[in-house]
């Protein structure tokens, strides 16, 4: 039989642009054996305490509610520690059986609180720059997402300086606004809102009747006097708050994908509508493990938080390895803006002496060019600013800055510490 040639194309909510800044900056680290100061994950051992965990469960090929399928909403010894964490952290009761759903990993979490409450034309507010899956997945799901770009002061050093301005933020909200998304402590900036800022985007979601999606993956990366205020703490607001957290990026274990929403049932019922068809259950041997890790780390953290990992060992890290990478940096003629908290530092590169020239004849923006040569050239993987912008005039407008992430073993920092001495012509 004669085969007809191939003529289908994808379904049009997938969008033209299959391209993603992580698949390929990746892609040109790996084959460029660079050192990878880029992307977000620790590279130094996980956590033993935590691996152990998953050690002991694969003992155990017996046990049914270790290796078979569990709850669909989450298995019920995580959900029971979860309930117990937030319960703590919210100082408001979170209930097992209608205040959580288990995902896989934050991004999936996204994915549902959108689908399950964006219709066609809907529009989401999103606070640039802003991690680069929330504008596709907004879209993905037919609804429209509305940037209100953060001011930053030219030559400013800190991350507090990047601010909101509430009014745009309110005159941009129309009657097909539903929901705002914040991200805090904030990649990629280092930003962390204050109560007063969160009070601001509290009084804005009552006035307006929106939903808050509020992506607090990085809630333990804060140090010293920056203290995380949790968005649904806020008063009134647990009510209208889907709340995102990440066992990957508590426990850095970015590789094992769980993550969870917690809200309030009418909030929470439409995503576990989607769930239930479409992935049932998350892993039970990881969500198993996850659950005895915040059961061994309960009982210091709410005793003793400074001996604990997620209160003393992880933030303590997090500052010796952001000073660490800011004097690298400043050493080397980039000026970084010091993050408040959460394992990114941003960084502007355009005072350096180096043989990197902007081209007027390509398109690309010149922090991609920027980026794409000290990868190739240097052996040296960060991400471009404009990767967390969604529209083009912001983008051109933010071309100065890259991404570093410092959550990296002291030999990984080292070794872009060499690099970084060997930028100068
Ligand atoms: C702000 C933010 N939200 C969500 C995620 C996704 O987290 P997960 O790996 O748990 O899917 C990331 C990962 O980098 C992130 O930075």
């Amino acid at each position: 039989m004669m085969s007809t040639p191939f003529n289908r194309i994808p379904a049009e909510r997938v969008g033209e642009d299959s391209s993603s800044i992580w698949v390929d900056l990746s892609a040109l680290a790996s084959e460029n054996n660079a050192v990878n100061l880029g992307q977000g994950f620790p590279d130094g051992p996980a956590p033993k305490f935590v691996t152990d965990q998953l050690k002991n469960v694969s003992k155990h090929p017996d046990l049914t509610c270790a290796h078979q399928y569990t709850s669909g909403f989450g298995h019920p010894k995580l959900v029971k520690e979860l309930c117990k964490w937030y319960s703590y952290l919210y100082q408001q009761q979170v209930d097992a059986k209608t205040n959580i759903l288990v995902t896989v990993g934050a991004y999936h979490a996204l994915y549902y609180s959108f689908h399950a409450w964006i219709n066609e034309g809907d529009e989401v507010i999103i606070i640039e720059p802003a991690f680069d899956c929330y504008a596709p997945q907004i879209k993905l799901a037919g609804g429209v997402p509305v940037s209100i770009v953060m001011n930053f002061p030219d030559g400013g050093t800190d991350a507090s300086q990047f601010t909101v301005d509430f009014e745009k933020m309110e005159s941009s909200i129309t009657e097909k606004t539903k929901m705002i998304v914040i991200n805090n402590p904030h990649n990629p900036t280092g930003k962390l809102f204050s109560r007063m800022e969160l009070l601001k985007i509290a009084d804005i979601a009552q006035k307006y009747d929106l939903i808050v999606v509020a992506d607090e993956v990085y809630e333990f990366h804060c140090w010293g006097v920056h203290k995380l205020v949790r968005f649904a703490s806020l008063p009134g607001m647990f009510t209208r708050t889907i709340s995102i957290g990440s066992a990957g990026k508590i426990f850095s274990i970015t590789g094992w994908k769980l993550g969870w929403t917690i809200g309030p049932q009418h909030l929470l019922a439409p995503l576990k509508s989607i769930h239930q068809n479409c992935t049932y259950a998350c892993s039970t041997p990881t969500q198993l493990a996850v659950a005895m890790a915040f059961e061994m780390e309960w009982a210091t953290f709410h005793v003793k938080p400074h001996k604990s990992y997620l209160g003393g060992y992880l933030p303590e890290e997090l500052v010796k390895k952001s000073k660490k990478l800011q004097k690298m940096l400043v050493k080397a003629g980039f000026a970084p803006i010091l993050p408040q908290a959460g394992y990114f530092m941003l960084a502007n590169y355009t005072r350096l002496n180096t043989a990197f020239k902007t081209s007027e004849e390509t398109e690309e923006l010149d922090d991609y060019a920027f980026t794409k040569w000290l990868c190739t050239e240097k052996k040296l993987a960060v991400i471009p600013l404009t990767a967390f912008f969604a529209n083009n005039e912001d983008k051109m407008r933010n071309t100065s800055f890259v991404r570093f992430c410092f959550f990296k073993k002291d030999k990984t920092l080292n070794d872009g510490k060499k690099i970084m001495k060997n930028l100068s012509k």
